[in-house]
């Protein structure tokens, strides 16, 4: 059985009903993997995560990070940029959706510099009863070295924080940011208002 998630086209809240809708379908039956997704936009009957994609690589916090950040979905209102609607699911390593995790993000603003006094652009959400997360923010410009990407921290109920990185799979500057990894690439897909970045976080 497959489930077609294709939200091309369709608005952010479409696809948000969509996305929703599908997830609530999916949960105990199969997990969308990142790279089926990419290749065919359908589900495949069996969870994916663990055979062919195995735990989310972390990867160095970086030097701009802030502790206690504030608990926030919406960076739209800190600053201007293309949107980005960042979504997906936190799993365990037996493709488990796991609820109540925390999802901490920050980034860059569109150009390229971090809000290193405030908390523009950083913030922290916690997954629903599915493990789902979103964020609405924008695409982050590149700075000295670095090619656009988002930071973040999964800390799941009572375990240990993954610290990685989320890349965009059009940008250019990847092949020259040595510490880009493919493996960390979203699926993008265009929204009549922005794009939707979509990444499944799988802890260890
Ligand atoms: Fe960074």
């Amino acid at each position: 059985m497959t489930i077609d998630l294709d939200l091309a086209g369709l608005s952010r809240r479409s696809a948000l009903k969509g996305w929703f809708a599908a997830g609530s379908a999916l949960i105990g039956n199969s997990i969308l993997s990142p790279v089926s997704y990419a290749s065919d936009r359908t589900l495949p009957a069996t969870p994916a995560c663990g055979e062919d994609i195995g735990p989310t690589r972390a990867m160095t916090e970086g030097p701009f990070y802030s502790e206690n950040p504030p608990e926030k979905r919406n960076f739209r209102t800190d600053t201007g940029g293309t949107p980005v609607t960042l979504l997906g699911y936190v799993l365990n390593a037996a493709c488990t959706p796991i609820a109540n995790a925390i999802v901490d993000l920050w980034h860059a603003d569109s150009d390229g510099r971090y809000d290193n006094q405030g908390f523009n652009m950083r913030g922290y959400q916690r997954t629903d009863g599915q493990g789902r997360y979103y964020f609405d923010t924008i695409r982050p410009a590149e700075y000295a070295g670095r090619t656009p990407h988002y930071h973040v921290k999964i800390t799941p109920p009572n375990g240990r924080t993954l610290t990685t990185q989320l890349y965009f799979p059009d940008e250019p500057l990847n092949e020259l940011d040595h510490l880009f990894d493919s493996a960390l690439l979203m699926n993008m897909h265009p929204a009549s208002d922005g794009e939707i970045g979509r990444f499944d976080f799988v802890l260890a």
